[in-house]
């Protein structure tokens, strides 16, 4: 059976240009490159996005799950409509992250995985970002950090993401 093509072309492009950096009988040493310009293109991995990207570099799909589900990046549930990571890795931990967390948590409601509600946010734990020397760092969306967000910043972190 033939897989259905879950993304656009200029998506498939941006697969091909990745795949070009390697060998021809490599093709699957793009598979994290495909799996983020997927989830880019979708705001998230489906069990259908994910056996599509399979299918494009030729891998078995459990291949690709093995990939999408060691990585927190991936996005495997639909997120809301910000995804806010925060790292709790030992030099983010020392300058409060874990405080800084529970101030998320208990303002939004919701737990680590969890999204909120109103469907805005989606907490997500993190690994460290390279950017300790700011902690505790946050990540929003995958591709705005924050630094320095301690408990008292958490409230005005929110609001500005709710009047975006
Ligand atoms: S430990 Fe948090 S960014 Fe490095």
């Amino acid at each position: 059976m033939s897989q259905t093509r879950m993304l656009s072309a200029e998506a498939y492009d941006a697969i091909d240009k990745e795949v070009a950096k390697y060998p021809p009988n490599r093709k699957q040493s793009a598979v994290m490159a495909a799996l983020a310009i997927a989830q880019n293109e979708l705001g998230w991995l489906s069990e259908s996005a994910v056996e599509d990207v399979a299918s494009y570099l030729e891998m078995r799909a459990i291949a690709v799950w093995e990939v999408a589900t060691f990585y927190g990046m991936y996005n495997l549930k639909k997120p809301g409509r910000y995804k806010l990571s925060i790292c709790t890795n030992l030099p983010c931990a020392l300058q409060g992250a874990n405080k800084t967390v529970d101030q998320l948590k208990a303002l939004l409601g919701i737990d680590f995985n969890e999204t909120d509600l109103d469907g805005l946010l989606t907490l997500k734990e993190a690994e460290c970002m390279g950017a300790c020397g700011d902690a505790p760092v946050v990540i929003i969306n995958d591709r705005e950090m924050r630094g320095k967000i301690g408990v008292e910043d958490v409230e005005k972190l929110l609001e500005e993401l709710k009047a975006r």
